[in-house]
């Protein structure tokens, strides 16, 4: 199922955003967060229709890589090719960041060579710093001691598509809430009208700070925030159902660790039992295949997965197109709706 296609009424402010960071979601409203959502519906469609839509030629993205990707990376390089620019990989040993260049002067050498920059760094100061110092926008493309907003605005897109809306849904996290998709996927729904059920041994539950925001977002959007360490209870009340891989690069006595603690929230066939009929199954991917989830649930008929990670690409081009913006209308009549949008 896919959502209407938006009409450019429906896209209030976002000639606004133009210019901004998108550093974390929660620096956005609601209802802007919701225009780059529409943004991203009508892109979509236009995609079934023509991949390629040059809003944005001659412009380019740097794409700074401290840890691997394949979403990331593939989603926002084919983003920019179909959006008509250009996207550059800069992994470490390439460019002198985290050498004998600052960070502060990278961010500054980097805003004058490119429209924008999207970086995956290990520590979330290190963007932070990245955002202090660019005069272009820098795009959080997950920071892997915090959060990985791209990839939960992306899943918001995805939930919206199927069950059609975001308001009055529950959602349940299970596992490692204490991760970055954990907090993303907490603060963006919250802050999008759906509640949220974390579920998780105490030791990977949500920090109190994380909570403290994701109730203060509750407060204004209305949903409802639990933490509890019951899976079954929390999957048992949930429309949709969030995992995470338990690990990444950590050695192996800490993964036999994680694997002791988290096995009872292994999302497999004993526990989809106690769902209810109907609810999706979503993991931002890449999955530990017998680890967090099973194969039953991962390639199951409830699971989204693959159209949480194509939609990666179009939530992308989205906020792109919004961030850095359109300097005239375009001719080409397909693309002038939401180039008016844009300019509005
Ligand atoms: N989900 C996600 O960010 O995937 P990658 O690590 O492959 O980019």
């Amino acid at each position: 199922m896919s959502v209407a296609v938006p009409r450019p009424a429906a896209l209030p402010g976002l000639a606004a955003l133009r210019g901004r960071h998108f550093f974390t979601d929660q620096d956005y409203t609601r209802e802007e967060l919701l225009s780059l959502l529409d943004l991203a519906a009508a892109l979509k469609a236009l995609y079934r229709r023509r991949p390629l839509t040059p809003f944005l030629e001659g412009r380019s993205l740097a794409m700074i890589f401290e840890h691997p990707s394949t979403r990331t990376r593939i989603s926002f390089e084919a983003g920019m090719t179909e959006l008509g620019g250009h996207a550059q990989c800069l992994r470490p040993g390439e460019i002198h960041l985290g050498g004998h260049e600052t960070v502060a002067d990278t961010a500054r050498v980097i805003s004058r060579l490119v429209d924008a920059i999207m970086a995956r760094t290990a520590f979330h100061a290190t963007l932070a710093e990245l955002v202090e110092h660019a005069t272009v926008p820098v795009i959080n493309g997950l920071t892997d001691d915090y959060d990985h907003p791209v990839q939960s605005m992306t899943d918001a897109f995805t939930i919206l598509e199927h069950c059609g809306t975001l308001e009055g849904l529950t959602c349940a996290f299970v596992g490692k809430c204490a991760d970055a998709m954990g907090t993303s996927v907490a603060l963006t729904m919250t802050r999008l009208g759906s509640s949220m059920v974390m579920a998780a041994p105490p030791q990977e539950q949500m920090t109190p700070e994380v909570e403290a925001l994701a109730r203060a977002n509750c407060a204004q959007s209305g949903a409802t925030l639990s933490l509890t360490e019951d899976p079954v209870a929390a999957v048992a009340q949930a429309d949709v159902v969030f995992t995470v891989g338990w690990w990444w690069m950590q050695p192996e006595d800490e993964k036999n660790e994680l694997r002791r603690i988290l096995r009872p929230y292994q999302v497999n066939e004993a526990l989809w039992e106690h769902g209810k009929p109907g609810a999706r199954f979503m993991h931002c991917l890449p999955a530990i295949r017998g680890e967090e989830v099973t194969d039953a649930i991962l390639d199951g008929s409830a699971s989204i997965v693959l159209d949480e990670a194509e939609n990666r690409k179009h939530f992308q081009k989205a906020l792109l197109l919004a961030l850095i913006g359109i300097e005239k209308l375009p001719a080409d009549p397909d693309l002038r709706e939401i180039g008016a949008a844009l300019l509005r």
